[in-house]
């Protein structure tokens, strides 16, 4: 079936907007119709590229009648106002991840779409991710049996990569939780079917120049009996890259020749110095975004299930059965993040919700919050706000 295009209002062209790049400009699914960014520079860089409008405010943009729906690319503590400004104005929405930093925040989130009408997606996250969603079918096939534990585990750079000052601080979203262990959460949550039970976690804050959690170690039960391992460290030290075929987050490739580049760009910076180099890797800043050679991906992830391993990797998901290995491709699409578009097109157009909602986003950012109580209280956290594959709630 073919719909007229979505017209999408973009709120925040910062680095977000810039990654979302190559999806929006393959895929004429969208149509980008009007922008708002504080920035005049990234404004006028939008309406060269695009046409359209570009405001100053969340509140002109919400005002706007020609916009189905708005991508949220702001900093996350402004998430919460952005979406209830834009659902008020009658907007469906998709708002980059992490959903807020508080649950509190969260829950206003769902309210508001609630009372609105709207759709909220939240997204992209790499729940998206093309090797993911195919594991995901071949675990609902039935096909390997039970998901009865996986691994997950991401070695990265994430801590010295360029940071605004509340990115290093915890309180405010900062650290590896909100931005990384997010997407991680996302991944293995959709993989045992979204109800975590309980989470016991270790965390790690080991650089005092950036004394926010740079690592982290959790087990998450699951309604169903599977379990989940996760792993992540942002200290810019082993990269687990090495075993995703040097392919990149993004789905670059990755040159092992730039081993350390990530510190060495930030040597002798003050946090001024840091924030302006950020803003380097912005719209309108002249930087473009990454062309991906496969599909983005998170790290190595393991799920063992009763007949069969699978093991995902950017160009799909490795199968070691009890007899056979085999390898079921997920192709790269020349919009890489398609599988965002067909759920925010499906949402606009047919009013279905995909699984990543806003209640589903508050359940991953529970587990953010768990796996923090759960290290400084060194006991395990129940759950009380997960949801599962079909968005139903367990618990308000
Ligand atoms: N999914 C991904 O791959 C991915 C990658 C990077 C960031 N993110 C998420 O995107 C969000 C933004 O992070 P970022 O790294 O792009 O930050 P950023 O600082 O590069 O961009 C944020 C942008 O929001 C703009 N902004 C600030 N206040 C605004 C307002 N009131 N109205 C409109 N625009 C406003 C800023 O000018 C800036 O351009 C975060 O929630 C982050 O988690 C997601």
């Amino acid at each position: 079936m073919t719909y007229k295009p979505v017209r999408l209002g973009v709120l925040g062209l910062g680095r977000a907007f810039m990654l979302m790049l190559p999806t929006f400009r393959n895929d004429d699914r969208v149509r980008l119709v009007a922008a708002a960014a504080p920035r005049a520079e990234s404004r006028d860089a939008f309406v060269a590229e695009f046409g359209g409008r570009a405001y100053a405010s969340v509140e002109e943009l919400a005002a706007d009648p020609e916009i189905d729906a708005v991508y949220i690319a702001t900093p996350h503590q402004m998430h919460a106002d952005h979406v209830e400004a834009l659902a008020a104005g009658g907007k469906h929405i998709l708002v980059d991840k992490p959903l807020a930093v508080t649950l509190k925040d969260a829950d206003r989130m769902v309210a508001a779409a609630d009372a609105a009408g709207v759709h909220l997606i939240v997204g992209p996250s790499h729940s998206f991710d093309p090797p993911v969603a195919l594991a995901r079918q071949m675990i609902a096939s039935g096909d390997c049996g039970q998901v009865r534990m996986v691994q997950a585990f991401n070695y990265t750079d994430f801590l010295y990569r360029p940071r605004r000052p509340e990115e290093l601080r915890t309180e405010e979203g900062g650290g590896v939780l909100f931005s990384q262990g997010v997407h991680q959460i996302d991944i293995v949550r959709l993989l045992c079917g979204g109800l975590a039970r309980s989470v016991y976690a270790m965390t790690g804050a080991w650089d005092r120049e950036r004394p926010t959690e740079g690592a982290y170690t959790a087990v998450l039960d699951f309604e169903g009996g599977a379990f989940a391992s996760l792993t992540y460290s942002g200290y810019a030290h082993f990269d687990s890259d090495i075993w995703m075929n040097n392919v990149a987050e993004l789905g670059g490739r990755k040159n092992p020749a730039n081993y350390g580049a990530a510190r060495r760009a930030l040597r002798d910076l003050d946090p001024d110095a840091e924030a302006r180099l950020k803003q380097t890797r912005t719209y309108g800043a002249g930087a473009e975004p990454p062309q991906p050679e496969a599909n983005e991906h998170f790290g190595p992830i393991i799920i063992s299930c009763d007949r069969a391993d699978l093991r995902l990797s950017p160009g799909g998901v490795e199968l070691f059965g009890d007899n056979d290995r085999s390898f079921i491709e997920a192709p790269l699409d020349p919009a890489p993040r398609k599988p965002v578009i067909d759920a925010l097109v499906e949402a606009v157009r047919q009013d279905s919700a995909p699984t990543q909602t806003a209640r589903w986003g508050r359940a991953s950012l529970e587990v953010c919050h768990a796996i923090l109580t759960s290290a400084a209280r060194r006991q395990a956290v129940t759950l009380r706000k997960q949801c599962g594959i079909e968005t139903k709630e367990t618990q308000l």
